[in-house]
């Protein structure tokens, strides 16, 4: 096994994680139950809301107001905002200061039309300068606010498109305004979700970052890369062919919320460690169900559930039926049910495509 690479935690600005690993805003996944559920594994080292509008939080409705709802346990925790009025997002953000915020990020790589369209998300990148003066206000409205306690971040794509690489520079310009981490997903906005991350765009990102301003070890700012990490061994190929100093999963964490424990196991000893068995995979299903009930209510928590469960299940084997019973559940004892009779051995689908044979009563 290669000696680990970069095992340090990471430090945004004042604030010092306990590693280098974060999970990523993902729109209607990453609520307080999934946080918590993340954090109560291991190895998560910061965790982030999803995108959320500062004109929802400023108004207080229901829906950003759900979307921010955080508690002592969901800490640190990093809250993002979106949108291209300076003195909006300054105001949202210390909304967020004063509502549980460690860190405040700003999207500038959601590609969604709704987003884009009031130049927020990555409709910034088209625009860097002004985008520098955006992130500037932010930045000094927040650090007024708070004395530097709280940092502010941003979250990029590589450029619109491939005749528009603007990261790089972007980041640097962003770093020398006071921005103190820059994440990269390493995609362009026309490309979404496709085709692979593009490694060496997220290395033009740390290596430009680091000329300008120096390496983390020597203050400067974190880049951290983004993009297709399904497995701890993938997280150490990020992390290996970009230079980055930390690594954010969003969709990896889906299936495998421990991901985020065997990646810094990796990182830091050279092992990741053993998967969890089946009943441990049950019991986390168990516990992110009984936290959405506690945090939300019973109408949220089976319909996240039945979303929930083909991630989840991709984790369980072949267990279309227990999908199935999933995603039929009228109660919360038909969730449980399911996963006792899962355990029990049934709701499964052999290779030949039939059902588990029936167990012993
Ligand atoms: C359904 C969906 C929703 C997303 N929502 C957000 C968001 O709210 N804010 C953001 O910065 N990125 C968002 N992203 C992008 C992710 O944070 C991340 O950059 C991207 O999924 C690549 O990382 P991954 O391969 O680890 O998932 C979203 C991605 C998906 C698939």
């Amino acid at each position: 096994m290669r000696a680990p690479d970069h095992p340090a935690p990471v430090s945004i600005g004042p604030v010092r994680l306990a590693t280098n690993l974060l999970l990523a805003p993902v729109a209607n996944y990453c609520d307080l139950a999934w946080r918590i559920t993340c954090r109560e594994l291991g190895g998560l080292g910061l965790a982030c809301t999803d995108l959320l509008s500062p004109h929802g939080l400023l108004r207080g409705t229901a829906q950003s107001l759900d979307l921010a709802s955080t508690n002592q346990d969901d800490r640190p925790l990093c809250m993002q905002l979106y949108g291209g009025e300076p003195d909006i997002l300054a105001q949202g953000a210390l909304w967020a200061v004063d509502h549980g915020a460690t860190v405040i990020d700003i999207n500038m790589g959601c590609p969604v039309d709704k987003v884009t369209k009031k130049d927020g998300g990555s409709k910034l990148l088209c625009t860097p300068d002004r985008t520098v003066l955006l992130a500037q206000t932010v930045v000094r409205a927040v650090e007024r606010a708070t004395r530097g306690r709280v940092p502010v971040t941003a979250k990029l794509r590589l450029g619109w498109d491939d005749s528009c690489i603007v990261a790089p520079d972007l980041a640097v310009a962003l770093a020398r305004v006071g921005i103190s981490a820059i994440t990269v997903h390493g995609r362009t906005t026309e490309q979404m979700f496709k085709g692979g991350v593009r490694h060496e765009g997220i290395r033009a990102v740390v290596e430009a970052v680091r000329a300008a301003l120096g390496p983390p070890e020597q203050g400067g700012p974190p880049v951290i890369g983004n993009g297709d990490v399904l497995t701890p061994e993938l997280a150490q190929e990020m992390i290996h062919r970009t230079g980055c100093a930390g690594v954010m999963i969003g969709r990896g964490s889906f299936a495998r919320p421990w991901i985020f424990r065997r990646a810094w196991a990796l990182l830091t000893t050279g092992e990741p460690g053993p998967e969890p068995d089946e009943p441990e995979r049950i019991a986390i299903v168990r516990r992110y169900f009984e936290l959405m009930l506690r945090f939300r209510d019973e109408h949220y928590a089976l319909n996240h559930m039945r979303r929930r469960i083909s991630w989840m299940g991709k984790a369980l084997g072949p267990c279309k039926p227990l999908k199935e019973r999933v995603r039929t559940a009228r109660s919360p004892a038909d969730i449980h049910d399911a996963l006792d009779e899962f355990l029990a051995g049934g709701l499964r689908v052999f290779s030949d495509g039939a059902g588990a044979e029936p167990q012993p009563v």
